[in-house]
């Protein structure tokens, strides 16, 4: 059996006991990961004034993936400046590697105790490397009554066209083979008409794709009302931010989203990771939730070819976990089950 070279970033709060519970259930299926733990996130930038040094990035991009826990400080502190880690850390790495596909799952849990309409089984599939995301803009007179700021929104014709077919090759082979497009074309006139164009454009390669299109504020009324409208949606950075932690609250809760940050050309390594935060307000009680890195592990063994072990995990996953159970005792659940 061939084994993995994975980098582990378990990173701040509850991110490293997520990651450990992660680690635990993918060896429970007989996948060898040779694993390589890097100290990197709010504690140690506190510590070294160190966000991601240059060797540490150059040695990650050796890896097959990586593994991230959750970066970031405690809510309120002073520490460490808001952007510092967030740009300096997570979106460098995910500029840096173009894993220029966000592409996180949301399954609804006991499906059968639903009712139809309330039952997500979808993926929105984010764009990761543009949008307002990508940092244009700045200050004029910073500080003064005239200050002025922007923040732009970049998005180019190959930054769009790679994420939308990424988007239709995936809702392809899918069985309700759907995909929507989510924007805000009626009021930005100009990324909308690029994204709905590729759109379109791209849409004609796939005549098996049923497609939709939503604008970014009804997206959210329909996420929380009927989810189950919803195969594969492609959006941009930001939209894709905000609807993931509402598709994350209403599929059972955030603690249970995973995300996959793909480079899918594989010319480096892609990023898992949950999309919940550090949580350091239950960081050592055994409260975290670890599903959410757990399914993140599984994204990452069916990306990495190991799909016999990724379906083993998805598949115990169906199963909840008897209430009131820590997070090492839940990652102790699904090892036994895989
Ligand atoms: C996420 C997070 C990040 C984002 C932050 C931590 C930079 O909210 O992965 O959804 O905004 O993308
Ligand atoms: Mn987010």
């Amino acid at each position: 059996m061939t084994s993995h070279r994975i980098a582990v970033v378990g990173g701040d709060g509850i991110g490293p006991e997520v990651s450990e519970e992660a680690l635990k259930v993918a060896r429970a299926t007989g996948v060898i990961l040779e694993t390589t733990e890097y100290d990197l996130g709010a504690a140690r930038y506190v510590k070294t004034k160190e966000v991601l040094p240059d060797g540490v990035l150059e040695e990650l991009k050796g890896y097959e993936a990586i593994l991230l826990g959750a970066i970031g400080p405690a809510i309120g502190s002073k520490e460490v400046p808001s952007g510092i880690l967030e740009r300096g850390l997570l979106l460098k790495l995910r500029f840096e590697l173009d894993l220029y596909v966000n592409h996180r799952p949301f399954l609804s849990p006991n499906p059968h105790e639903l009712a139809a309409n309330k039952v997500c089984d979808m993926v929105v599939v984010r764009e990761n490397t543009e949008g307002t995301y990508a940092g244009e803009g700045g200050f004029l007179r910073k500080g003064t009554p005239h200050e002025v700021a922007t923040q732009g929104s970049v998005n180019t014709r190959f930054g769009v066209e790679r994420v939308v077919r990424y988007a239709f090759d995936l809702a392809a082979k899918r069985p309700r083979k759907h995909l929507t497009l989510v924007h805000k074309t009626n009021v930005l006139t100009y990324s909308g008409d690029l994204w709905q164009r590729t759109f379109d454009e791209v849409s004609a390669s796939y005549p098996a794709v049923e497609v939709a299109y939503n604008h970014v504020d009804a997206s959210c009324i329909y996420l929380v009302e009927n989810p189950s409208r919803y195969d594969v949606v492609v959006t941009d950075n930001l939209f894709g931010d905000i609807i993931t932690d509402l598709a994350g609250a209403v599929s059972g809760g955030i603690g249970l989203a995973a995300s996959a940050n793909l480079n899918p050309e594989r010319t480096g390594p892609s990023l898992f990771e949950p999309v919940h935060g550090a949580a350091h307000d239950i960081a050592g009680t055994g409260r975290a939730n670890p599903i959410a890195a757990i399914r993140s592990m599984a994204l990452m063994l069916d990306f990495l070819g190991e799909t016999e072990a990724a379906s083993a995990i998805e598949k115990s996953l169906e199963t909840s976990p008897p209430q009131g159970l820590s997070t090492k005792a839940i990652g102790d659940f699904y090892a036994e089950r895989v």
